[in-house]
């Protein structure tokens, strides 16, 4: 395609597709694919994110987004940088994200999962206070508080810096009455609550894996990413600390990502249940308070 030929959006779109195609960049972060990605970049640029890609496939690109898309396109496939942080926004649940390099590009799983309901695990009339533990940039508290709006969520972190981006989405959202951010390693700032509902996305990826990770993750901060006995480390924490914040009838929803078959070999006595996202992946485990108490001398170790 020369230059003179690329003037819809969809010539746009394969163009960018083309050239993230040849960089060999990842796409993980928001995305699946390069054709996915050149979308994303190219409405994005075009002040287009409120329309469906179908309907404006042949809308014409003014020369200001044109040569925006190429610049950025040119810069992502140089610096590896998540598209997330270039556009400086992310989509989890639905919703925009305001993301920077201080916290993890939002993705989880656990995203679909709020959006489809966790019930029959959760009455969502009963529940009146929620924990986001390990929230990076707010995204899993902000989506629980659209689906759950009487409950109060409390957001904790132990950077932060991420707790500044947290504040930055909660504050856009207009939530700062329902969501309360708090500064905490683990349950260290937590010890006077009990909570209806605990979800976590915490660190879960082991070093020797990290190591070996596409360049995109390296521009995440490291230690949202990376956690101790092969990736587990964290995870064994609050499964042995969290009963002691949940209310009798309460829920702790964690995610695992590639950590799953790590923890059932640490555990292999217990009948995990794993939730299974829109995507088919089944990574995050849902457990009840009374199992907790049941196994709690298991996860004391
Ligand atoms: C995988 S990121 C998840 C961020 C966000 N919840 C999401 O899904 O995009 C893990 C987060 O856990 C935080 N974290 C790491 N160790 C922690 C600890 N000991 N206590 C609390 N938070 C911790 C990191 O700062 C990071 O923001």
């Amino acid at each position: 395609m020369t230059a003179d030929e690329i003037v819809t959006v969809s010539h746009h779109v394969e163009w960018a597709r083309q050239q993230l195609e040849k960089s060999n960049a990842f796409f993980g972060h928001g995305c699946e694919n390069a054709r996915d990605e050149a979308i994303w970049a190219t409405l994005h640029v075009a002040n287009l994110m409120d329309r469906e890609f179908e309907d404006v496939l042949d809308d014409k690109l003014s020369s200001h987004s044109s040569s925006s898309l190429r610049e950025l396109i040119r810069t992502r496939i140089e610096t590896r940088q998540p598209l997330a942080y270039l556009l400086e926004q992310a989509w989890f649940a639905g919703r925009p994200f305001f993301v920077d390099q201080r916290a993890i590009v939002p993705r989880a799983h656990i995203g679909d999962l709020i959006q489809d309901g966790l019930e029959p695990w959760i009455e969502p009339d009963s529940l009146r206070l929620t924990l986001d533990l390990c929230t990076g940039s707010g995204c899993i508290a902000v989506a629980l508080a659209f689906e759950y709006p009487e409950a109060v969520i409390h957001a904790s972190d132990i950077d932060s810096k991420a707790l500044e981006v947290a504040r930055i989405n909660v504050d856009r959202y207009g939530l700062s009455n329902q969501v309360k951010i708090i500064q905490s390693d683990l349950f260290c700032n937590l010890s006077e609550f009990e909570y209806d509902l605990i979800v976590c996305n915490p660190p879960y990826v082991d070093e020797s894996e990290f190591n070996v990770l596409p360049q995109e993750y390296l521009h995440e901060p490291r230690h949202a990413l990376i956690s101790e006995e092969h990736g587990i480390g964290i995870v064994k924490k609050i499964l042995a600390q969290s009963r002691q914040y949940l209310t009798a009838q309460g829920v702790l929803v964690v995610e695992l990502g590639n950590s799953v078959s790590t923890l059932e070999q640490a555990f292999p006595s217990i009948p995990f249940l794993w939730l299974t996202s829109r995507s088919g992946e089944s990574a995050v485990l849902l457990i009840t308070a009374e199992e907790l108490q049941d196994y709690a001398p298991i996860f004391a170790g």
